[in-house]
């Protein structure tokens, strides 16, 4: 396959406005897309002043940094599509809600077009399987900021070829990732690891054995983790956490991924993590996570 030109990503929260970011400083030309016009308007923002930060920590030239703009549209409209060679999902956890979008943009993309989804746990084969052309759906799933950490985790659905596994693994390392490949099971390799260890940490603070400080404080200087379990699951999104818990439990029939009460309580309370200001920690006053 010729070196993509242009890539479409759909969704603008934190995920697709940072791969739209990689996409546009390596090259492609971007379209963003999102549903709500005020997460576009956020994204464009937040692309602008990551960008911005590179160049005043010396990281990325003036210039490189003003067409990297350049290479960025975000629009409503998911039409603008129809000429990408690329198009990576990254709306919210539902495979309803993926599967609806797939079908459309199976419709709208060009034949040639490569549809990627940057689900953390959902089964890759089902979302290709809404399309005419499984063979070109591939799971291209970054981690959290995508321009700063180094793995991608790409995931063959049961007809994904070799020449769509290639091209995918061509962009990720075109983009400077380290890439894993990973069969299509419920959380594949990352979250099949890392969300029952969060939720673990969940049931520990649930069932009163410690507080939130002591857990996080625990797993960063007793295990040398960046960041806290708890702290790590506000970073994600609690609601991304629980839908992702409640795939593997669902796909792999085990009631050890059972998500807990309390995951659950704080996500129908809209206590969703850092993007809106609290979850299990308060963004928006004192009560920081423990600095290790
Ligand atoms: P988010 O909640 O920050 O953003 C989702 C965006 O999608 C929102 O702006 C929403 O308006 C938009 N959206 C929802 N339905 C849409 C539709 N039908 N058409 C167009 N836009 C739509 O979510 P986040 O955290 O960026 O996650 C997105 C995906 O990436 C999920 O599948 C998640 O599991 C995955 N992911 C998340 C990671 C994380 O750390 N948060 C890490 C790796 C993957």
């Amino acid at each position: 396959m010729a070196e993509m030109k242009s890539m479409g990503v759909v969704g603008s929260g934190q995920m697709g406005s940072g791969i739209a970011q990689l996409g546009a400083m390596h090259g492609l030309d971007v379209w963003l897309i999102d549903s709500n016009p005020e997460a576009l308007a956020r994204a464009s923002k937040s692309i602008s002043s990551s960008i911005q930060r590179l160049v005043s920590k010396g990281q990325l030239s003036q210039a490189a940094g003003s067409s990297a703009m350049g290479h960025l549209r975000c629009t409503e409209n998911l039409e603008e599509l129809c000429s990408a060679d690329v198009i990576i999902e990254a709306i919210v956890e539902s495979e309803d809600v993926k599967r609806k979008l797939f079908l459309e943009l199976d419709k709208i993309a060009k034949s040639s077009a490569i549809l990627a989804s940057n689900t953390s746990s959902i089964s890759i084969t089902r979302l290709a399987a809404a399309t005419g052309r499984p063979h070109q759906v591939i799971g291209m799933h970054f981690m959290n900021p995508p321009p700063i950490m180094k793995l991608v985790e790409i995931v063959r659905g049961a007809d994904t070829s070799d020449e769509t596994f290639n091209a995918t693994k061509a962009l990720a390392e075109r983009f400077g990732k380290t890439v894993i490949c990973s069969q299509d099971y419920s959380g594949f390799i990352v979250n099949r690891i890392l969300m029952p260890m969060i939720n673990e940490a969940f049931l520990t603070l649930y069932t009163g054995v410690a507080t939130k400080e002591d857990i996080d404080t625990g797993m960063k200087l007793g295990t040398n983790h960046p960041m806290g379990p708890l702290e790590l699951a506000d970073f994600i999104g609690l609601d991304v956490c629980l839908s992702i818990m409640k795939v593997l439990h669902a796909g792999l029939g085990d009631s050890k991924y059972a998500p807990c009460p309390l995951l659950v309580q704080y996500v129908d309370a809209g206590r969703l993590g850092r993007k809106r200001g609290i979850g299990v920690y308060d963004y928006r006053k004192v009560s920081e996570p423990p600095k290790a």
